[in-house]
C-alpha cells in the first residue's frame, strides 16, 4: 500500500478559537486512511498572504476559506488554485463574491419559499460619478417611499439588500420613521421587507456539506446568549426539523455554499426563512459555545472527506434541476421542497459522506469529547475570549464559555 498525503489549508482571519481546535483534534486522531489502495495521511496548516506567480502551483487539496467575502487577494489566489490546480475550497469564491441576499432571496422566492414580501429602493445619496446627472435625470423616477411601506404593511424591516452582522438594519414601526430612516441611509441601497410578527420561534441552521444542526435563537439577548442551549426536541417537531433541513441544503447546494447558515422564523406554523446568505457565518465559540464542538468536528468530518476522496469542486452552479421542479404545475410545496433537497443530498454526496465517516472517522467523537476536556481546549476558549472582551470580565466569559462547553461534553449527544 503506497502513502499518500493530502493537504488541508485554512485561510483566516479574525478566527482564533475553531483553527486550534480543528488542528490539534487532526493531530490526535493521526489518521492513516486506507483509500482506494492508499494509505492516507491528511496534514493542516495556515495558508499564509503572500504575492503569487498565476502559474505557480498550489500544494493544498482543499482550502477552507474564511476571507473571501472581503479580503480580495487571498480569493484571487483561490481562485486562481481552483482554476488551475482543481482545488476544492469553501465556500465557492464566485458565488459569495455575486450572491448577496437580494439574489439569495429572488432564488428561494421563485422555488417556492414563503420568504415575507421585500422591496428593494434607490438610494439616498450616491458617489458623484460623471454619468450620475444624465442617469438619474433620465430615468430615476420620483417615487413616494410611504407607497411602498402602506404595501407592504408595518413594521418593516429596513436593511441593506447584500447586508450581514445586522450592519444597517433597522425595524420600522410607522411611515415617520420610515421616512427619517432612510434619510439617514446614505448610500446603502436598502431592501424594504414585511416583518414576520409576531414569531414564536426563530431557528438558525447551520450547515457544513450535508451535516445541519438547529438552533434556536434569541435575537433580542446578548451576543453570548443569543444561540439557546435549548435541545432540538424541545422547539421544533421533527417534521419541522425536516422542513428546515431541507431549506437549508436547497439554499446550499443552490449556491454552491458548502458552509452556511439560514435563519427562519415561525409564524402561524409558517416557517419563514428571512436570512441565509450567510456564505462565512459565525464560527467563534464566543457565540456558539455549548454548540461549538459539534461546529469543529462538522468542519473535520466535511474537509477530511473532501480531501481523502478528492471530492471534485463544482466551478459553475447548475441552477435547471431545481427550476424544473418549480416549473411543474400542481406539486405542494412540502413535496417541491423535497425533491429540491434531494438534489442537494445528491450533491452534497450524503451517503456516500456517511458511510465514509462511519469507516474511517469512527474515533471522531471519543477524541473530540476527550479534547474538550483538556487546558488546550480551555486556552483557545481563552484567547479568543481575550481578544474581544474587556480584561476584567476575560476570566469570567471564558468560565461560562468553557462550562457550557463542558455541559455539551455531558450531554446525551456528546456521550452517545
Ligand atoms: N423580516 C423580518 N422579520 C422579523 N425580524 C427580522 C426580519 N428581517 C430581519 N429581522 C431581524 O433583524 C436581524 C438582522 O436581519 P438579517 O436579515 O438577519 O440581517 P444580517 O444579514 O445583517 O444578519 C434578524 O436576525 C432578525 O432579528
Ligand atoms: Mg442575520
Amino acid at each position: 500500500m503506497a502513502d499518500a498525503t493530502r493537504r488541508i489549508g485554512l485561510s483566516l482571519g479574525a478566527d482564533i478559537c475553531w483553527p486550534l481546535c480543528y488542528e490539534q483534534i487532526l493531530k490526535r486522531l493521526d489518521l492513516a486512511i486506507d483509500w482506494q489502495g492508499d494509505r492516507v495521511r491528511v496534514e493542516v496548516d495556515r495558508v499564509t498572504i503572500e504575492p503569487f506567480d498565476l502559474r505557480q502551483p498550489c500544494t493544498y487539496d482543499v482550502v477552507l476559506d474564511r476571507l473571501t467575502h472581503w479580503y480580495s487577494t487571498s480569493r484571487e489566489w483561490i481562485k486562481k488554485a481552483v482554476i488551475m490546480d482543481g482545488l476544492y475550497v469553501l465556500n465557492n469564491p464566485w458565488s459569495v463574491q455575486s450572491m448577496e441576499k437580494h439574489s439569495t432571496y429572488c432564488a428561494m422566492m421563485h422555488l417556492g419559499m414563503p420568504i415575507p414580501s421585500t422591496w428593494m429602493v434607490p438610494p439616498k445619496s450616491y458617489e458623484p460619478l460623471p454619468d450620475l446627472k444624465p442617469t438619474l435625470t433620465s430615468y430615476a423616477k420620483l417615487f413616494d417611499l410611504g407607497q411602498v411601506g402602506s404595501a407592504l404593511g408595518y413594521p418593516i424591516f429596513m436593511k441593506p439588500y447584500d447586508g450581514g452582522g445586522w450592519k444597517g438594519v433597522s425595524r420600522i414601526p410607522d411611515e415617520g420613521t420610515l421616512r427619517e430612516r432612510y434619510e439617514e441611509s446614505g448610500k446603502l441601497v436598502m431592501h424594504l421587507q414585511s416583518a414576520v410578527e409576531p414569531f414564536d420561534r426563530f431557528v438558525r441552521c447551520i450547515a457544513f456539506g450535508p451535516q445541519t444542526r438547529l438552533m434556536r435563537y434569541e435575537p433580542g439577548a446578548p451576543l453570548h446568549d443569543r444561540y439557546t442551549v435549548d435541545a432540538q426536541e424541545s422547539f421544533v417537531a421533527p417534521d419541522e426539523a425536516a422542513l428546515l433541513r431541507d431549506t437549508t441544503l436547497t439554499i446550499n447546494a443552490f449556491f454552491g455554499w458548502d458552509f452556511n447558515s439560514c435563519e427562519a422564523l415561525r409564524k402561524d406554523g409558517v416557517w419563514h426563512p428571512i436570512d441565509f446568505a450567510n456564505p462565512c457565518p459565525d464560527s467563534q465559540v464566543t457565540s456558539l459555545h455549548y454548540h461549538f464542538p459539534w461546529l469543529v468536528k462538522a468542519k473535520i468530518r466535511w474537509s477530511v472527506f473532501c480531501a481523502v476522496t478528492k471530492r471534485p469542486f463544482r466551478k459553475n452552479l447548475d441552477w435547471s434541476p431545481f427550476y424544473e421542479i418549480a416549473r411543474e404545475p400542481g406539486v405542494p410545496y412540502r413535496e417541491r421542497l423535497r425533491a429540491y433537497a434531494r438534489i442537494a443530498e445528491e450533491r452534497f454526496d450524503t451517503a456516500r459522506f456517511e458511510e465514509f465517516c462511519a469507516r474511517h472517522l469512527g474515533n471522531l467523537d471519543e477524541i473530540a469529547h476527550e479534547f474538550f476536556g483538556t487546558p488546550a481546549a480551555r486556552e483557545a476558549v481563552q484567547k479568543k475570549v481575550l481578544a474581544l472582551y474587556p480584561a476584567h470580565e476575560v476570566e469570567t466569559f471564558t468560565e461560562l464559555f468553557w462550562r457550557r462547553i463542558q455541559a455539551w461534553r455531558d450531554s446525551a449527544e456528546a456521550r452517545s
